[in-house]
């Protein structure tokens, strides 16, 4: 028997030895899901909540959280950095729900960040917000400086919309155009090829078809129909005026507008192309021989009913700051009943509606 073709044992032996420490050590890591690598520094299945809970309602004096805080550490049930985030956060004078979701939400390089920060009464507000996004932190005092009015939920919902960023320029490209709830508006573009693929033709009843025949994306227009008919049936009568534009029918709208009334006026009246929600083939511009007004049964007639058929008022006086276009009220979208009605019960703009209910889904 060759010598040299005998089984390497020490090997064999190691390699069994950190099979079996990996075998002890890994179930310990996955059961306590410590981001090792990137310092996560809270713990989420060590209940330390209840005993902190209970510090601050008794309102332990420094002392006696100290020693609580050695005692869960001792306990392991929390690690070094967690007690001392703990314990600064708390001498700065934060409340127990913001330094819980420090805790668990920032990571070793945003806590020394904020820890650094002064004491401020509105950060807790900030922190308290359904959308509050650290990354975010920043944008949102550099524009509630400049918008002091705002309030610190107006503030926050209103960076989500990037209301900080430069409209048109820094947009962000809309992924599903095709989704009933889209938001198109100057932060959120259509891509520039899209045509919605259900478009339908109206029915002159409906449409002032006597330049070329409007089209609208089927669901929107079967409920404007049947609002249309019943409106009528009530003596309210409208029809469309305008309907889906193409990418290039809304380039020269604008372009007609900048020609005869300068860019700054032509913003305030007309999207660019790319980011009118006509492209959609969700809105309409409204038309009862005159265009429509705030002041017209029409108008009264679709605030009261419009929600039913799934239609909504885009472009309101209050919201001018927020969508950045004069008030319309001939221009119509579609959402669909069930968003429309929310949206008229809140007296929201569909921008705050959206940011809120639809893309962050957590209120
Ligand atoms: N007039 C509205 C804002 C549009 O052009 O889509
Ligand atoms: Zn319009």
């Amino acid at each position: 028997m060759n010598k040299n073709k005998k089984p390497n044992y020490k090997l064999r032996r190691k390699v069994a030895k950190y099979v079996f420490i990996m075998l002890i050590l890994l179930p310990i890591i996955i059961i306590n899901r410590t981001k090792i690598f990137n310092f996560t520094i809270y713990v989420p299945n060590m209940k330390y909540s209840k005993v902190i809970d209970s510090m601050f309602k008794a309102n332990y004096n420094k002392d006696e959280i100290k020693n609580t805080l050695d005692y869960l550490k001792k306990k392991k049930k929390i690690n070094d950095n967690t007690s001392n985030y703990i314990l600064k956060l708390n001498s700065k004078g934060y409340n127990k729900k913001t330094i819980d979701f420090l805790i668990k939400n920032l990571n070793k390089s945003e806590m020394t960040e904020f820890l650094a920060k002064k004491y401020n009464k509105d950060y807790e507000k900030y922190i308290a917000n359904k959308l509050f996004d650290y990354s975010k932190f920043d944008r949102y005092l550099a524009y509630r400086k400049d918008h002091k009015d705002l309030s610190i939920d107006d503030t926050v919902w209103q960076i989500e919309l990037n209301m900080d960023k430069t409209y048109y320029d820094d947009s962000e490209l809309i992924e599903d155009p095709d989704n009933i709830l889209v938001l198109a508006n100057k932060y959120y573009e259509i891509p520039e090829n899209y045509v919605p693929n259900d478009l339908v033709e109206m029915d002159d009843k409906y449409a002032n078809n006597q330049y070329s025949r409007m089209k609208l994306r089927k669901e929107a227009y079967e409920q404007f129909v049947k609002m249309c008919d019943d409106a009528r049936k009530d003596g309210v009568n409208f029809y469309a005026e305008s309907a889906y534009r193409s990418y290039s029918y809304q380039k020269s709208i604008y372009n007609n507008y900048v020609y005869n009334n300068g860019q700054a006026k032509a913003d305030k009246y007309a999207a660019k192309p790319g980011f009118s929600e006509h492209e959609l083939g969700l809105a309409i511009d409204l038309a009862n021989v005159w265009t429509i007004t705030t002041k017209g049964k029409e108008y009264a007639w679709i605030s009261k009913n419009g929600y039913k058929y799934g239609y909504i008022f885009r472009y309101k006086e209050e919201w001018e700051n927020v969508t950045g276009y004069s008030a319309e009220s001939w221009h119509i979208r579609y959402v669909g009943s069930d968003v429309a009605k929310q949206i008229v019960k809140k007296n929201m703009s569909y921008e705050e509606y959206y940011i809120k209910y639809i893309k962050n889904k957590k209120n």
